[in-house]
């Protein structure tokens, strides 16, 4: 079947709209309704449809647009064909609604989640399922959730229209058109399509002018190195202005942009000498385990128009974005994670596997404390992105590979972070805010599934 490269535009998911919103002594709580549901996509229009499960009825779900400060509940309803289990990925969610991969909606339930969306950022929400939520990712259930500071208003940088959510990753087809399952695989799961919004290979008509693009990585296994290349053939240079956690102090300008899984980047891309012209985001990254098919190199075309209809917010990026709270400064490692094979899972950390209950708490940290965190990988197939929940971290340091710390990773606060063969990473954060038992683990969700998870304990300090 022909792949259609660049031929359908980028689907962009509506907002949500909460069904009623409450003050309560001077908060706002919004309360959503959000149905699990399988549903059917026509991805190619010459196949069948592709069998899906999403959120209300699309793959991926729709966006949730929150102010900062306004508290959520969102009500999970489970119509799907298997437990669900919802993970706002990025929040500093209170324990109980934090999607526990083993805390589950059966079929037919639902659960209510609260979140109390105290930090601005580029979220992602996505089912958490023990065992399946690579699969469960994979075939739709996962969504942007953007959390807006009144305070970046005045920043001026581009919105509306011009602020572009992006969910990269990749899947395989069927001959039929249907997608073909990541399940039974072990070690990693490499799609030879890359999609984008839920469509192979989409473009989308811009403006000659800046825009801001909200880029998420929601593949199972594949990291991306995107860079944005016009017809000449010429890299242009781009402004990363946002990280995982929020906006970076200071803008940093770069000709590409590694993204590995469960990891977001926000950046400005300025289209106003492109007129006319078609811009490429592609893809450099593969290695000897990330294997590059025929098209993978290519991610999306933007097809650059003529006229500019509103030039509201489209000037320099200011060189200040924001005061950033980092952790105060530390120097000694508190604990080490190997991400690697152990005993008689495929992948553990430290050498232990999730289910080995009586082992899975790795970490205390007292509430409040600062932790240096350190991970290694000697080396195997694939890489592992480390994802930390609820706290957001400092990248103070990557040695080992070839890659070292990037400019723009340095200059934000994150939740995942890229671990390749053969690196050392540390990781500096406040644990807090609040107590609990909470996961963390690669987000290769492949070897997520496959074990390579660990719990962590904020524990209280007595008063
Ligand atoms: Cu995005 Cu524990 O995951
Ligand atoms: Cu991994």
């Amino acid at each position: 079947y022909s792949q259609w490269i660049f031929e359908k535009p980028l689907p962009i998911s509506p907002v949500k709209t909460p069904v009623h919103t409450v003050q309560v002594n001077g908060r706002t709580i919004q309360y959503y309704e959000l149905t699990v549901e399988a549903l059917q996509a026509q991805v190619y229009p010459n196949l069948d449809a592709a069998n899906l499960v999403g959120y209300d009825g699309m793959a991926p779900g729709p966006t949730f647009m929150v102010d900062r400060d306004v508290e959520t509940v969102v009500r999970v309803t489970n119509r799907g064909e298997g437990p669900a289990a919802l993970h706002l990925h990025g929040s500093p969610t209170h324990a109980p609604w934090d999607g526990w991969a083993e805390d589950l909606i059966q079929v037919g339930e639902f659960k209510d989640y609260y979140y109390p969306n105290v930090q601005a950022g580029p979220l992602w929400y996505h089912d958490h399922v023990d065992g399946a939520t690579s699969t469960d990712v994979y075939y739709g259930q996962h969504g942007m959730y953007l959390i807006h500071d009144p305070a970046e208003d005045g920043l001026g940088l581009p919105d509306g229209d011009y602020d572009i959510p992006l969910l990269v990753g990749d899947a395989v087809y069927q001959q039929n058109g249907d997608l073909q399952s990541p399940e039974g695989n072990q070690i990693n799961f490499f799609g030879d399509t890359i999609q984008v919004n839920g469509q192979p290979w989409p473009y989308l008509d811009v403006e000659p002018r800046k825009y801001r693009l909200r880029i998420a990585n929601f593949a199972l296994s594949r990291p991306f190195d995107l860079s944005f290349v016009d017809e000449s053939g010429e890299t242009i240079e781009v402004t990363v202005i946002g990280a995982d956690s929020g906006l970076l102090g200071s803008p940093v300008t770069t000709e590409n942009i590694v993204i590995a899984m469960g990891e977001r980047w926000e950046v400005v891309v300025d289209f106003s000498s492109f007129k006319g012209q078609n811009v490429t985001m592609m893809n450099t990254l593969d290695g000897a385990d990330i294997p590059m098919y025929a098209n993978t190199d290519r991610v999306m075309r933007f097809t650059v128009g003529n006229s500019v209809s509103s030039s509201a917010n489209n000037g320099d990026v200011p060189s200040t974005l924001r005061d950033i709270n980092w952790p105060q400064k530390k120097t000694t490692v508190d604990r080490q994670f190997d991400f690697g094979h152990g005993g008689d899972a495929v992948w553990s950390i430290n050498g232990e596997a999730f289910s080995d209950v009586n082992n899975r708490v790795l970490a205390r940290p007292q509430q409040g404390k600062v932790e240096l965190w350190q991970f290694n990988y000697r080396g195997g197939p694939g890489t592992h992105p480390v994802h930390i929940h609820l706290i957001n971290f400092q990248v103070v340091s990557r040695t080992g590979g070839s890659r070292g710390l990037l400019p723009y990773e340095a200059a934000g606060l994150k939740d995942v972070v890229l671990l390749e063969p053969g690196e050392t990473v540390q990781a500096l954060a406040v644990y807090g805010p609040w107590h609990g038992l909470y996961m963390f683990h690669c987000h290769n969700l492949i070897h997520e599934d496959n074990l390579m998870m660990a719990a962590f304990n904020v524990t209280r300090l007595e008063e």
